[in-house]
């Protein structure tokens, strides 16, 4: 089980979180059901806030609301002063719509459409992350077009190979991402960029992936946009004011994951950042991080209620429950793992060697393998940790299953922030047209 907040407790037999009893949120909202235990969140963003603070860095934190996107979500990332990294005219669309201020948005992609540049520049939001060759002339047009100012950072593919699944790590050289730190595409975009006096360049971003637990690789991305930012003020008389060293910080999903607390990242990543600055004869510049996972994931859990169990002697046991890659296809995609318990029966002692499945049409369905668990019973609520980030946000409605409710939880009282998805949700977005 992964380490719990102060409101996650075992009392008596039940998991209980945020001080609510899960089979009560069972009982409410049904199941499978994303229980969000909000002071969890606050209590990350908190942390961020005040490793930066004791590095004494002039900072900015953004969250990646890929990992985990809803208006509720982006009020408190408001509320918390935060700023917010979209990658999307639809995440983009929902911050709008809470009233997310437009001035503290930045927006990602390597393929941003005309649509998705046209909505950031009429909401006048606060950064572009400009990504290609292609991007410098479209918004360098639509900016024109609008007669509108921006403030864009040139995101570099910093050539930082680090050790987690090759799906997740983008700072290597062979990426889609960004401009290519080797061959002099960055400085071609900035030629590029110049002559677009709408376009201000305040500084670069460099993300070098997800899942990560240690400094190193921020360490030598930080040396080398030092580097390069030096040669850019040299060379191109372009100073950056701004280092964006993307998001990243692994979390603890099982126990062999052994993340870096991030004070200790935050703090590691700063004085290195400083260093390589300072040595190449510069000040640092405002540090920018943008973490998704480290803010939500642990403060998310799923409840599924287990039916079917199928043993094959000698081989294995399966548990199936009532959801799956469907709402969570970390697995089937990452090989993801994952902690889980009875959430009706903590306290059993017997346990058993299981596997966890999905209820979806198809063998890679599955949640968990090879875990240790009490007895479990149809009826039963299991309780999977960790599953906070990338799981509702990459859910589907593969099989026509509809995509879970999610409940956010705080001082013994829950709140409804997604509903379950209907069979006539999933209907509505059917025509009758005839072709024509
Ligand atoms: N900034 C950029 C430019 C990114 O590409 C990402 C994540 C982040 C920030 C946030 O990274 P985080 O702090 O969450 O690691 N679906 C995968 C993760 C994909 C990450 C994509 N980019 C998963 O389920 O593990």
């Amino acid at each position: 089980m992964p380490k719990s907040g102060n409101d996650t407790l075992l009392s008596t037999n039940e998991l209980m979180i945020g001080g609510v009893s899960t089979s009560f949120l069972a009982e409410k909202y049904g199941t499978p059901l994303i229980v969000y235990d909000e002071s969890t969140i606050r209590k990350q963003i908190h942390d961020y806030k005040q490793a930066f603070r004791e590095v004494q860095a002039d900072f900015r934190l953004a969250y990646a609301c890929k990992a985990f996107c809803t208006a509720y979500m982006c009020q408190i990332a408001q509320e918390e002063g935060l700023w917010l990294d979209v990658v999307s005219a639809g995440e983009l669309f929902t911050a709008l719509s809470t009233g997310f201020s437009p001035k503290q948005i930045l927006m990602h992609g390597n393929n941003k459409t005309k649509d998705e540049l046209e909505l950031a520049i009429t909401s006048q939001i606060g950064l572009i992350v400009v990504d290609n060759f292609h991007e410098i002339e479209l918004l360098g047009e639509l900016l024109n077009q609008a007669g509108q100012s921006i403030d864009i950072l040139l995101r570099v593919s910093p050539g930082v190979d680090v050790h987690t699944h090759d799906f997740i790590s983008t700072g290597q050289q062979d990426s889609k991402f960004g401009f290519d730190l080797y061959s002099g595409q960055v400085e071609e975009a900035v030629v590029a960029v110049k002559k677009h006096p709408r376009m201000r360049l305040m500084g670069l971003h460099a993300h070098i992936g997800s899942q990560i637990f240690d400094a190193e690789g921020f360490a030598v991305a930080a040396k080398r946009m030092a580097d390069l930012s030096k040669k850019l003020e040299r060379e191109y008389d372009v100073l950056t004011h701004i280092l964006n060293l993307g998001g990243g910080l692994g979390i603890r999903y099982t126990e062999e994951d052994t993340p870096m607390p991030l004070e200790t990242l935050v703090e590691e990543v700063v004085l290195a950042a400083r260093k390589a600055y300072e040595s190449d004869g510069m000040s640092l510049p405002l540090i920018m991080l943008e973490p998704g996972r480290s803010i939500v994931a642990e403060a998310g859990t799923t409840i599924y209620r287990v039916g079917s169990r199928k043993e094959i002697p000698g081989l294995r046991t399966y548990i199936a429950v009532d959801g799956g890659m469907t709402d969570n296809p970390r697995l089937a995609l990452y090989g993801a793992k994952y902690e889980a318990v009875i959430a009706n029966r903590m306290n059993e002692k017997q346990k058993e060697l299981v596997s966890i499945a999905g209820k979806a049409c198809e063998s890679g369905d599955m949640l968990i393998w090879d875990i240790e668990l009490q007895k479990a019973k149809p009826g039963d609520l299991l309780a999977v940790f960790c599953t906070g980030a990338y799981n509702y946000s990459m859910a589907s409605n593969y099989n026509r299953i509809p995509r879970p409710a999610v409940v956010f939880v705080k001082e013994g009282k829950s709140r409804l922030v997604l509903r379950r998805e209907t069979y006539e949700d999933l209907l509505s977005l059917e025509t009758n047209d005839d072709f024509s």
